[in-house]
């Protein structure tokens, strides 16, 4: 080990000293080619890695599993299974122009280093969190690189990507490598971004009169605003209580069952440490039963993700080709679009309407979950209830011609 750090110093060394002599002879634009290179080289490795069993534990996730391309980067079903095969309480989002929402929430857990705990999360710290979910991958980012390091050809690319030196696999480079693949995949070629682009034509008349209530009266913009049609901020999207919100604590609980059981089954090891034993103790604690009949408070346990099971904020889903990405919401409990948009609409209006009950169980909520979320999660608004965004005088027209705008964001069949 000690003569391994030894060679790779001298090398560093010889490497250093190599390029410091050839500085002068550098041009300003090598200097660029060798960042363009590498940034190509990164790519190159971010797709592979999405692509890599070795990221999960027993080795039978990849990203891509989940987030297949040819799916339009989902897995096509309302929950995602997961590595226990039981699900993850959790329908897989879209990748299209992931790289354009602004932060991402992180688990709400204390000390969970390197992933920081209930704080907003860069696209690079957000790729790292699947590995350690033990109902994803069920992995740390220790082991990963660990059977990164013995797999072949792994060590060279990240050196042709991140240069020679004695850092090799890191946990920040394997989550920078992941996000740098990541922020290749665009909006798809679709009417609306033609329509971006300049092209007044790209969209028929119906179509831009949905834009015209998606920015304005129907207030969708609010939230789905900027390039990945995501603000990147945890709202309250439905009323806690109600058949939603009661619905999703119920599978949390019953996940929760299953998946110390399921876990002894498979004989496989979890972590001693880190995020996702953090997360599995809450999960499962190994002493309390899990009851599914219990309610939700008597519980006092968090889902799989660290939010308390009788509140949940949620995270703004981008909008890019939605019509494809079905089933719908965080909690896939929507199969189409229209019905999507229809939900979605009265539920916003009864959280508007019951805005300080809302406030008051948001604060009990994050008050049990130990740790609170990081300020810069949440809406502006968050204490003026009158400045809430919802849309209130749709008419089924109005619905009608969201729709139609929403499928512009696909490709046009
Ligand atoms: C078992 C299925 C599964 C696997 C494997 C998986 N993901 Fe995900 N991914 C999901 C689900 C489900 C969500 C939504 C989580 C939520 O709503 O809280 C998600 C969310 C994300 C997000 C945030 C997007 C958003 O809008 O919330 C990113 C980025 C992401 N995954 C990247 C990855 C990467 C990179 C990998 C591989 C290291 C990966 N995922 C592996 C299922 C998976
Ligand atoms: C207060 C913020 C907010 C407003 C306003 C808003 N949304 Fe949303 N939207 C969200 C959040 C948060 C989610 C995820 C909710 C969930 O999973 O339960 C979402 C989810 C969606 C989805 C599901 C996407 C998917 O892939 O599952 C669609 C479609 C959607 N919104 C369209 C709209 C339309 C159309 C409007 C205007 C009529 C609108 N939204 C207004 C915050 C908002």
């Amino acid at each position: 080990m000690d003569t391994e750090i030894a060679m790779k110093c001298l090398f560093l060394t010889l490497t250093v000293s190599c390029q410091l002599m050839l500085l002068p002879l550098w041009g300003q634009k090598d200097t660029h080619k060798v960042k363009d290179e590498r940034q190509a080289y990164r790519v190159a490795l971010g797709r592979s890695l999405f692509r890599s069993p070795h990221l999960s534990g027993k080795k039978q996730m990849t990203c891509a599993t989940c987030h297949e391309p040819s799916y339009s980067f989902t897995d096509g079903v309302a929950e995602s299974p997961g590595i226990l095969g039981t699900g993850v309480g959790r329908n897989s989002p879209t990748m299209f122009a992931i790289a354009h929402v602004p932060q991402f929430p992180g688990p709400r857990l204390a000390n969970a280093s390197p992933l920081k705990s209930s704080q907003a999360l860069t696209l690079a710290e957000r790729c790292l969190v699947p590995i350690e979910n033990p109902l994803e991958m069920a992995s740390s980012v220790k082991d990963a690189i660990g059977r990164l390091k013995n797999s072949q050809g792994m060590k060279a690319s990240f050196e042709r990507a991140y240069g020679p030196g004695i850092l090799g696999i890191t946990a920040k480079r394997v989550g920078e490598a992941l996000a740098a693949y990541l922020s290749t995949i665009e909006a798809p070629n679709s009417p609306y971004r033609n329509f971006l682009a300049g092209d007044q034509n790209a969209l028929s008349t119906f179509e831009r009169r949905g834009l015209k209530i998606f920015q304005g009266g129907g207030q969708c913009a609010h939230c789905h605003s900027g390039e990945a049609l995501s603000d990147g901020l945890l709202h309250t999207a439905f009323l806690p209580g109600s058949a939603r919100d009661v619905a999703q604590s119920q599978r949390g609980l019953i996940l929760a069952a299953k998946a110390r059981r399921s876990f002894a089954n498979m004989k496989m090891q979890l972590p001693e440490t880190g995020i996702g034993r953090e997360l599995f103790d809450r999960l499962a604690p190994q002493l309390q039963g899990c009851d599914a009949t219990m309610s939700a408070s008597a519980n006092r346990r968090t889902t799989y993700d660290g939010q308390d099971p009788s509140f949940k904020q949620m995270h703004t889903l981008s909008l890019w080709d939605v019509a494809r990405t079905g089933p719908y919401f965080r909690d896939g409990s929507v199969a189409t679009l229209e019905q999507t948009i229809q939900t979605h609409v009265s539920e916003l209006r009864q959280v508007r309407a019951n805005w300080k009950r809302v406030r008051n169980l948001r604060k009990q909520a994050n008050r049990r979950a130990g740790s609170k979320t990081a300020k810069r999660l949440l809406p502006k608004w968050i204490g003026h209830p009158k400045g809430v965004p919802t849309p209130d005088d749709l008419t089924a027209g109005d619905l009608q011609a969201v729709l139609a705008f929403l499928k512009t964001l696909s490709p046009r069949s």
